[in-house]
């Protein structure tokens, strides 16, 4: 493991970050770390700035802390209503070169991504991800709360339990792509729902079958009428990305 000696001193850990092991993707991107002295973790850090880049749109999002308590119930919520745990504990602090930063400390899990299990054993599971997803969706188009873009993509989940869990633990999907991704408002979810349509039916061709459940609930969340509010720019907008929808699940 190539360490980064030098370069912690800021950060809110004892331990050293070193170089993650879990994705060679992201080897030397500045982004996932492991601690030297305990594998049972992986670190992302994702910066203030980068962030605000992110959400520069959003104002009321802009402060860090704030953001990550936000982040923080949308993660749990995941877990606790939505049945798919998501194990992580977000520390505000300094990044390795002393800029202000979110830090996600994940717990490993060992296990099969579920982007590569074989398709025979795990397409139940997978339908259930995705029916879930959609729920998931439509209550946040009807609530307007706060909610976890960037989830609808099956690398992102890996079935398996935490590292050094007894085996006695059961196996199960968890969240494990914990960027601070989260905006709210029923205009976003308008905004997500072509790329999740663009993910379950990428997911539905891997798995050789249409994932109905999940497409009824798209299908009528498609069907609401508008909510009051937006103006003649925002319902164009929603009429497209509605129109998109349709023509990805056709
Ligand atoms: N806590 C973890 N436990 C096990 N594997 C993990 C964990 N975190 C990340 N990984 C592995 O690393 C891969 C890349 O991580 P992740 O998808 O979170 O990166 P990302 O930068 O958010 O990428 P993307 O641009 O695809 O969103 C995952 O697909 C998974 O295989
Ligand atoms: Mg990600």
């Amino acid at each position: 493991m190539a360490s980064m000696e030098g370069r912690q001193e800021g950060t809110p850990f004892r331990d050293r970050l070193v170089e993650n092991t879990v994705s060679i993707y992201h080897v030397g991107r500045e982004k996932l770390y492991e601690l030297e002295r305990d594998p049972s973790k992986v670190v992302r850090v994702e910066t203030f700035e980068d962030l605000l880049k992110r959400y520069g749109e959003s104002r009321d999002l802009a402060d860090l802390v704030e953001l990550a308590a936000t982040a923080r119930r949308a993660f749990e919520e995941f877990g606790d209503v939505y049945g798919v745990e998501v194990p992580v504990s977000l520390v505000v602090g300094k990044d390795p070169k002393d800029r202000d930063a979110i830090y996600a400390v994940t717990d490993k899990i060992e296990g099969v991504n579920l982007d590569a299990a074989p398709p025979a054993e795990f397409k139940e599971r997978a339908e259930a991800l995705y029916e879930m997803l959609a729920r998931y969706h439509a209550d946040k188009w009807a609530s307007g709360e706060p909610f976890l873009v960037d989830v609808d993509r099956l690398s992102q989940y890996v079935y398996g339990r935490p590292y050094g869990a007894s085996e006695s633990e059961p196996e199960k999907v968890y969240l494990v792509d914990t960027d601070i991704k989260v905006l709210e408002g029923t205009g976003f979810v308008y905004r997500v729902l072509p790329h999740f349509a663009q993910q379950l039916v990428q997911v539905e061709r891997h798995y050789g079958v249409r994932f109905e459940r999940a497409r009824e609930i798209i299908e009528r969340l498609l069907q609401e009428p508008v909510p009051e509010g937006f103006t003649e720019k925002g319902r164009a907008q929603i009429a497209a990305l509605v129109a998109e929808t349709r023509q990805v699940l056709a």
